[in-house]
């Protein structure tokens, strides 16, 4: 597949959210009653999530544009359940099971098999579920406790996942839970938990859940800023781009990529702000200006943990050397997003020093069309491909196909928003 050259125009909606889906789908399966998720991302990652919470015992009626989940049904699964390509789907789950007395196996695909499991599976032992792991990845097996009596946990890495799993673990605690050591990674888990009725108090500190029970809802999934991101980069390193992307997600947890574009100088503006079921959504526009290097390091990292392998793509345009720091995790993520995003952007001529927790990237260097870029079957690194080429193309990626594992209709969406300007 080849990207093409040319800048980027027009109205965008993107695919909807992929964490706020798997939270809304995994969330009602708990709780008692029918919900409604309503927008749901239809990319494979959740599309593993909707089928493994029906393994465990919900009925989900799958009409495309929503999801209709019954859910208070859980029950241990009669064979192994595959995650895929999807971390989320793995981690939340492993912790939703280990608090409900189900007993499952978890399994992936060969890049999530490669990935960590034991730092989900520490804290879900010491509350008292046996997890045993492939020396600490999958395949795993939970066997779950009914009732845990909640406590405290504190986290050692900063990791909405880890920190989701321990309070999916906890829906059915005798006492509250509390779980520290993360004050920046996303917390839809915990809007998501308020929306099904919860009491749940986040500070920015520490997240507390307390005892009760879940009443089935109605939930609209915003877009998906992490899928939006490759539109607004494209456009803010391609002369004579101006687009919108229309009711995207703008939870805090999440902007670490609009802010670093700010701090690059670009020309982005967020209007209509509001609320959307408990999350925060806006549209969002860019237009094309010149950009300057930034440092990109500690929480503005986990707050664009998905996003730094594209703020790479965009430094590659921006005057000066632009710095990366605190970004080890992202070896850990469906490829080795710190090496791979260095191969991509050498293969365009760009001149990238790689360190262990981060890259120096020189602006100003990516001069070379016409690239042939490897994409690890990665679909982030895939859709930065086509954000390299908007400004420098076209370039030609081995495997679109990866794309789908969070934005089915993507290669569409970026070829009309580039046909608008011819
Ligand atoms: C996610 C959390 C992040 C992110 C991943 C999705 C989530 O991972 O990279 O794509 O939905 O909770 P970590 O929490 O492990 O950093």
């Amino acid at each position: 597949m080849t990207f093409q050259r040319g800048p980027l125009r027009g109205d965008v909606r993107v695919a909807g959210d992929k964490s706020i889906s798997h939270r809304a789908l995994i969330v009602a399966a708990a709780a008692n009653g029918t919900s409604t998720v309503a927008r749901p991302n239809r990319g494979a990652d959740v599309l593993a999530t909707r089928d493994a919470i029906a393994a465990l015992g919900a009925h989900v009626d799958d009409r495309g544009a929503t999801m209709v989940v019954t859910g208070g049904t859980l029950r241990s699964p009669a064979t192994t359940i595959d995650a895929r390509n999807s971390g989320t789907t793995a981690r939340l789950l492993l912790g939703l099971c280990a608090g409900h007395g189900i007993v499952a196996t978890f399994d992936g695909d060969e890049s999530l098999r490669r990935r960590p499991m034991e730092r989900v599976a520490r804290p879900l032992r010491a509350m008292g579920a046996r997890v045993d792991t492939d020396g600490g990845r999958l395949p795993a097996t939970v066997r779950g406790v009914i009732a845990p009596p909640g406590g405290t946990f504190e986290l050692d890495v900063a990791s909405a996942q880890v920190k989701s799993a321990i309070l999916l673990a906890h829906l059915d605690a005798r006492a509250l839970v509390r779980v520290s050591g993360d004050a920046f990674s996303r917390d839809h888990t915990e809007i998501m938990l308020r929306r099904f009725g919860r009491i749940v108090r986040f500070d920015g500190r520490s997240v507390e859940l307390e005892p009760g029970s879940l009443v089935a809802q109605t939930v609209r999934i915003p877009g998906d800023l992490s899928g939006a991101a490759f539109f607004l980069a494209a456009a803010a390193i391609t002369p004579g781009s101006d687009v919108i992307l229309r009711e995207v997600g703008t939870n805090a947890t999440r902007t670490g990529i609009l802010d670093a574009l700010r701090a690059m100088g670009a020309d982005l503006t967020v209007t209509n702000q509001r609320t959307l079921d408990g999350e925060p959504v806006a549209d969002i526009s860019v237009r094309y200006r010149p950009l300057c290097a930034t440092t990109l390091a500690g929480e503005l990292v986990v707050r664009a943990i998905d996003e730094i392998t594209l703020l790479a793509v965009v430094a590659a345009h921006a005057d000066g050397t632009t710095r990366i720091r605190d970004a080890a995790d992202l070896r850990a993520k469906e490829s080795d997003r710190l090496a791979v995003i260095a191969q991509t952007l050498r293969a365009c001529g760009v001149v990238v020093e790689e360190l262990a927790d981060g890259l120096d990237i020189t602006g100003g260097s990516a001069r070379v069309p016409d690239a042939a870029l490897r994409t690890r079957d990665d679909h982030r690194i895939a859709m930065a491909a086509a954000t390299l080429a908007a400004p420098v193309g076209p370039h030609e990626i081995d495997d679109a196909a990866c794309i789908a594992v969070s934005f089915p209709d993507f290669i569409p969406l970026w070829e009309a928003a580039q046909a608008t300007c011819r």
